[in-house]
């Protein structure tokens, strides 16, 4: 199978020959000719597997075959958790598109809203937003989404769960009621199904590996550690094995600039990347984090889902997530597009639980390790309990069990404002992330 056989146009087979890519990925080449057919889909594929470009290229074939509006009309509507994975999809849009006519702009909140209404009045035929700065823009008359076409929930099920989920209802009801809509990600949980089924209209289920799943060439290493040893053996793991991009996770802020200060103490340059950090200082730190300019990114979930970093060859769980789909985003950071990739978890006593939750939904068995030096104090199996008050799994706002908010069909979008808050969202951080 080719990109030719998938019925792309010339100006996209052109940009694809351009970035390098030789043949479809699975998801690719299942997801672009339903696209393309105009349906609505639930698209799931691990991570690192070529999505974006699912949805991607046959919704610029779809907008360049469509109508000629003689002022743009927004007609594709992108929403992503983050506003990195937002500037990351804008950058592939513009990559994909470059042989076409088609305007794009991304859109998110910590940055001047004014460069962002200027670009709006010239016209934009592709928008990909976080949800925040979308509603704020929106409120005040900037935002015109009456002649959406094309909707798309990247990262689909973090989206629909609580954080995000008012938002998006809120979105909604801005939206034509006609429209094709395309969700994604490579985790969905039975809840998020249900409650996207009140979005999607007779979709297609396309799925390229097994849900929930991490990718095989990942190789996973579980080591049992005694707390307090956690940052003397992340320095002497990066010091010994000279790694020079390690992308590290921590649960908190607080614990990511903890990190961070340790590592620079040791002349380990690391920076680190969360929901406090000025935006501006949130891409300096991505983009000299990609370029090797910086050898540890610190990062709380805000770096989990969506972000491509080519070639990572480390990631770190300096701290187990709680939310087990998110360990699977996390790890998916490295292993790529077929690279390689080592993902190490450093587990205390406290997140054994949280290892077996993870070890269910990714339907494996870890061997877990123990290093002689840095063992955790014995503890019973039975002895083996979530932390109090994370039995539900809670993201901080409420957990993402989705308990008050029904699935529901189109009619249960309600009109309600919901955006009070306003200036302080758009990056899609929610509780203490
Ligand atoms: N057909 C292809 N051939 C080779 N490389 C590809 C192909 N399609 C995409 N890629 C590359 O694979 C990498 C991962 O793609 P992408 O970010 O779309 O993955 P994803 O499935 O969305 O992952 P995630 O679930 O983490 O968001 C990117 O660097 C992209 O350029
Ligand atoms: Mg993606």
């Amino acid at each position: 199978m080719t990109f030719k056989d998938l019925g792309l146009s010339d100006s996209l087979l052109k940009a694809i020959e351009e970035k390098g890519y030789t043949k479809p990925s699975p998801i690719q080449e299942k997801a672009i000719p339903k696209v393309l057919e105009g349906r609505d889909m639930l698209a799931s594929a691990q991570t690192g597997t070529g999505k974006t470009a699912g949805f991607v290229l046959p919704i610029l074939q779809l907008l360049e075959n469509g109508v000629d509006y003689r002022k743009r009309p927004i007609r594709t509507l992108i929403l992503t958790p983050t506003r990195e994975l937002a500037a990351q999809i804008h950058q592939n849009v513009k990559e994909y598109g470059k042989h076409m006519d088609l305007k794009s702009m991304v859109m998110f909140g910590g940055v001047k809203q004014k460069p962002q209404v200027a670009q709006l009045r010239d016209g934009v035929d592709i928008l990909i937003a976080t949800p925040g700065r979308l509603i704020d823009l929106n409120n005040q008359g900037f935002v015109n989404l009456k002649k959406i076409e094309i909707l798309v929930l990247d990262e689909a099920d973090r989206m629909l769960d609580m954080g995000f989920l008012r938002d998006i209802q809120r979105i909604m009801t801005l939206l034509p009621e006609r429209r094709q809509n395309l969700l994604f990600s490579a985790t969905f949980s039975k809840d998020i199904k249900k409650l996207a089924t009140g979005i999607l209209s007779n979709p297609v289920s396309v799925t390229a590996t097994p849900e929930n799943t991490t990718v095989e060439v990942i190789k996973q290493r579980i080591i049992r550690m005694d707390k307090p040893r956690k940052t003397s053996f992340t320095i002497k793991m990066i010091e010994e094995g000279d790694w020079q991009q390690v992308l590290i996770f921590t649960r908190t802020k607080h614990g990511a600039n903890k990190l961070c200060e340790k590592l620079n103490n040791k002349k380990i340059t690391a920076m680190a990347i969360h929901g406090n950090k000025s935006q501006n200082h949130r891409t300096k730190a991505l983009a000299q984090f990609k370029k090797g300019e910086v050898r540890v990114l610190v990062a709380t979930d805000i770096a989990a889902r969506g972000i491509d970093i080519p070639l990572l060859p480390h990631v770190i769980n300096f701290e187990i997530p709680n939310i087990s789909e998110d360990y699977v985003h996390r790890i998916g950071r490295t292993g790529r597009a077929g690279a390689n990739g080592v993902a190490i978890s450093l587990v205390d006593n406290e997140e054994l639980a949280y290892i077996r939750d993870i070890e269910k939904l990714t339907k494996q068995k870890f061997d877990k390790e123990i290093i002689e030096g840095y063992e955790p104090p014995y503890i019973a199996e039975k002895d083996i309990k979530a932390p109090k008050g994370n039995g539900a799994q809670s993201r901080g706002r409420g957990g993402s069990k989705n308990s008050n908010s029904k699935p529901g069909n189109k009619k249960h979008y309600h009109t309600g404002n919901s955006n009070k808050g306003g200036g302080n969202r758009g990056g899609g951080n929610s509780g203490n992330r």
